[in-house]
């Protein structure tokens, strides 16, 4: 008898740790977890070797809070994608709720984060993002970035402020209905802070300690942002809608109107919104375009490559989005400066909303998951050679362009990137009217060689400090 039931104990016993297998992992220490095997600056780079010894998911804990990492190209398809309920909310930490307070698209779940994307998403495509009106938005932009470039007269030039204005501007265009003079001081100073947000975020520092030294800034930010939207409920005009703001104004009175008390269509949701669109539009789609000049003046071949494709499809006028699909190397070399510039390698954190079964693996409710898109981005069973520039990734033998599933810069499922047309339109324009009126090269007494691809540490990854020189050219 007690033979018997020391037999069904240990059998059953066996069987719930089976059923509750949590995902494998190094062993945490007490409090630090496993934050001393972690290179900090780069954490991405920890969790890629990790996956090695591992598997495609597994657990860390970044002091003591668990993360579950998942790799690869099919388990992070496999649960973004066939499990997009269970691992589409978004994982909100201390840093992150104080700046949101659950409000906003980007750091918000349940019914406000369903509302305020529904909207974002309807109002950007009504403003026409990827249609003709976003269009026109970025060729107006793509003449103010020649001229602003075209001052350096040739000579070496940081890309970042004039690449960011640009881009800040298309998103002012639809936000707002307006763009900013590049010399404008608030523009210039929000822009800015921005920028040193992002850096700050992502600094090792607030990784460790979670605390807010930058919390003024960010506060600033607002309020200049809460400056903006005055001025646009002051100038709100009832019959014409012209942003996103009046949009989100107009709804906001309905709703007064209706005596609707539980609206979301409240102050705090505008602010916040608006500025997750900055936030999340600016500085991604300007760093992908640092990526895509710093690699051409690296190898001057491929820059080559696609200024010939351009001149004998476009010649000197203004490219079309229509035009893409004539120019398969062009749209190939910014793809595949996409995947290897890899600008944000851990998604943004997700979280699980109920008890998930996975690949074997139990994951409780509330755990906190990376994607970690860099290892989607570099699988080594999806590309010829992951870690090198080349734009034959997304070409057939006849030069055709090919579509991967692997490439995922904008991650997938239920919290994908809300702005991937809007930034695949303005890669696709900015980078071409660049490359038709520029050469871009190394500053003078600097070799392609010496031009250095390591990412700056940051909430995205941009490239390192560097100058270009951008040298006229005509079209031919
Ligand atoms: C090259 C440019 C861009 C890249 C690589 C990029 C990438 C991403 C990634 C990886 C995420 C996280 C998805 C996840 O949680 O799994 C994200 C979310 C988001 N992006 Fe982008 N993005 C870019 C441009 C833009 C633009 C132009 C906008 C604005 C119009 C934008 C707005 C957003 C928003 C609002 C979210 C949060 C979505 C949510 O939580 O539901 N992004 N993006």
């Amino acid at each position: 008898m007690i033979l018997l039931l020391s037999v069904y104990f240990l059998s059953s016993d066996t069987s719930s740790q089976e059923e509750n297998r949590e995902p494998p992992g190094p062993k945490p220490l007490p409090i630090l977890g496993n934050i001393l095997q972690m290179n900090l600056k780069r954490p991405y780079l920890t969790l890629c070797e990790m996956s090695k010894k591992y598997g495609s998911i597994f657990t860390v804990y970044l002091g003591p809070k668990k993360v579950v990492v998942l790799a690869g190209y099919q388990t992070i398809k496999q649960a973004l994608v066939n499990y997009a309920e269970e691992f589409g909310s978004r994982d909100i930490n201390p840093i992150f709720f104080d700046i949101s307070k659950g409000y906003g698209v980007l750091f918000s779940n349940g019914e406000n984060w369903k509302e305020m994307r529904r909207f974002s998403l309807i109002t950007l495509r009504d403003f026409g993002m990827g249609k003709k009106g976003s269009e026109e938005k970025i060729i107006e932009e793509t003449q103010y970035l020649r001229d602003v470039i075209e001052e350096f007269q040739g000579k070496p030039f940081d890309t970042t402020q004039p690449l960011n204005y640009a881009t800040s501007n298309v998103i002012s265009a639809i936000v707002y209905g307006s763009r900013f003079q590049y010399s404008d001081h608030n523009f210039k100073e929000m822009v800015n802070r921005m920028n040193e947000n992002i850096r700050i975020i992502g600094s090792p520092s607030i990784q460790i300690y979670n605390i807010f030294p930058w919390l003024g800034c960010w506060l600033t930010n607002w309020k200049q942002i809460k400056k903006l939207v005055d001025s646009s409920e002051i100038t709100l005009n009832h019959h014409e809608t012209r942003s996103l703001v009046d949009s989100f104004l107009k709804r906001k009175k309905n709703a007064e109107k209706a005596g609707d008390e539980d609206t979301l269509f409240h102050d705090q949701n505008l602010i916040i919104t608006v500025s997750n669109l900055f936030a999340a539009g600016t500085d991604t789609t300007s760093t992908t375009l640092r990526w895509c000049l710093l690699l051409m003046a690296k190898y001057p071949q491929n820059q080559d490559h696609v200024q010939e494709e351009i001149d004998s499809v476009i010649g000197g006028r203004q490219p079309v989005v229509e035009d893409r699909k004539k120019l398969p190397y062009t749209d190939a070399v910014i793809h595949e400066t996409q995947r290897l510039a890899n600008i944000v390698p851990m998604s943004l954190p997700h979280t699980t909303s109920c008890d998930v079964k996975f690949q074997g693996f139990t994951i409780k409710k509330g755990t906190c998951v990376f994607p970690l898109l860099t290892s989607v981005l570099k699988d080594e069973s999806q590309w010829e050679s992951p870690h090198t520039f080349n734009p034959a990734h997304f070409l057939d033998e006849q030069g055709r362009f090919v579509k991967k599933d692997a490439f995922m810069p904008f991650s997938a499922g239920r919290r994908v990137c809300l702005g991937e047309s809007l930034a695949r339109m303005e890669l696709f324009l900015f980078f071409t009217s660049l490359m038709q009126h520029f050469r871009f090269t190394p500053p003078p007494g600097v070799s392609e060689d010496q031009l250095d691809l390591t990412p700056a540490v940051g909430l995205t990854l941009s490239p390192s400090p560097h100058k270009l020189c951008a040298i006229r050219r005509e079209p031919h």
